[in-house]
């Protein structure tokens, strides 16, 4: 094989929500993602709201809250970046460390090697950059989502309302993307059922008939069935994220359930503030400070990022406890620790991640 080597500055691994791998993602893109107030700031930050926004309508609430396509939000992430900056179709394939620099050194799985300063694992819930670190393996948990959108030529008669319906067992959420689109999820017992609208249908028996034809007539080919994986929340107490001049960002640090709707705005406060810790440190390595400097700006984010996620982590875990069937013990738990804990469940909307 052909060897050839690059050099570069920072290399961010991975583009989902970052927006880094729209071609590649396409699976991904394929489905909805709710965005709450503290995303939208992010993602004011990041100078990328305004067309998103237009893509979708807003869902009244207490604050900005809009379901859009993923795909709209990577198309808008991409568009701002350099072309030349993202490589597609591109995977790291391993991580060294340069014996004599002990900078980081990725393979790519084409041969390529990457010589960078800084390495930003974004390479979601199974990041081999978190590996790397030393983060654990994520966890699996008990219940799987599935997805889907609906396209009414019409228009549909939802309304602008975000609609929650659960049984003993099953969650479902509904909301408009817009007043011809309707997106809805549903949580459930992982089962071996192969055809997943079944498996879905017989999941809501009983449910209000407009959404039971909601889920019946979404086309198989924008139904996404996902295991779904997390992080204990204990983990992120203690875990390093960072070593030498790598970190991760993302679910690569902090993937959880998604029943507060939050892995994917919490990734974009990481952008911000990851951002806001380099720049701030940057510009002193300009006069000579180095790479304890870049660990320094890594540490500060780490420490700033560790605790939000772990709130929001910790609500996730007690949500789903909370949904636990099978031991009354547990849904006691986690009845209990969100209401003890967590006495206003929206409020983790209101954080705001700062300015660039
Ligand atoms: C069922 C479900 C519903 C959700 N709903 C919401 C929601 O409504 N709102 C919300 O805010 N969040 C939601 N989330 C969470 C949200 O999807 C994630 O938090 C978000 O996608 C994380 O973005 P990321 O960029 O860190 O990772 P990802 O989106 O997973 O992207 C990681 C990228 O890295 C690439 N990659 C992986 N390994 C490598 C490698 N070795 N080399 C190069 N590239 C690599 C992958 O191909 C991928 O493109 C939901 C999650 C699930 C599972
Ligand atoms: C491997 O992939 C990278 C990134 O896409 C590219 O820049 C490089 O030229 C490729 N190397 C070879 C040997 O094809
Ligand atoms: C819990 O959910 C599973 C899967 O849907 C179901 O088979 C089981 O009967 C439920 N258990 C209780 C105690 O409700």
């Amino acid at each position: 094989m052909n060897i050839s080597e690059q050099e570069q500055d920072i290399v961010i691994v991975g583009g989902g929500i970052s927006g880094l791998a729209t071609a590649l993602a396409l699976a991904a893109a394929g489905v909805g993602i709710i965005m709450q107030p503290n995303g939208w700031r992010a993602l004011d930050q990041l100078g990328v709201a305004a067309k998103p926004r237009q893509t979708c309508t807003e869902i009244p609430s207490k604050g900005e809250l809009r379901c859009l396509k993923r795909m709209e939000l990577m198309k808008a992430l991409a568009e701002e970046l350099p072309v030349e900056s993202v490589y597609l179709r591109c995977r790291v394939f391993s991580i060294l460390l340069d014996p004599l620099t002990s900078n980081p050194l990725l393979q790519l799985h084409n041969g390529t090697l990457i010589k960078s300063n800084i390495v930003i694992g974004c390479d979601g819930v199974n990041s081999i950059i978190a590996k790397f670190v030393g983060v654990n393996s994520p966890k699996l948990f008990s219940r799987c989502a599935t997805r889907g959108f609906r396209y009414y030529e019409g228009g549909h008669s939802f309304g602008d309302k975000f609609h929650f319906y659960s049984s003993n067992d099953v969650t479902l959420g509904q909301l408009p993307v817009t007043d011809k689109l309707v997106y809805w999820f549903l949580t459930r017992v992982l089962t071996s059922q192969a055809y997943i609208t079944k498996a879905s249908l017989e999941a809501i028996k009983g449910f209000p008939e407009e959404i039971v034809q909601l889920v019946k007539n979404t086309e198989p080919n924008v139904l996404y069935l996902t295991e779904l994986q997390y992080r204990a929340p204990w983990d992120l107490v203690c875990t390093k994220f960072r070593k030498g001049t790598m970190v991760v960002a993302g679910d690569a640090m902090h993937a959880m359930c998604p029943f507060i709707s939050q892995g994917g705005g919490a990734s974009l406060e990481d952008a911000v503030v990851l951002a806001r810790c380099l720049s701030e440190k940057i510009k002193q390595t300009a006069e000579g400070g180095g790479k304890r400097l870049v660990e320094k700006a890594l540490d500060e984010y780490v420490r700033v990022r560790r605790m939000r996620a772990f709130w929001l982590s910790l609500q996730t875990y007690f949500i789903g406890l909370a949904q636990d069937n099978m031991s009354n013990v547990k849904k006691a738990l986690g009845i209990a620790g969100l209401i003890l804990v967590f006495g206003d469940q929206t409020s983790h909307t209101d954080y705001d991640c700062g300015r660039l």
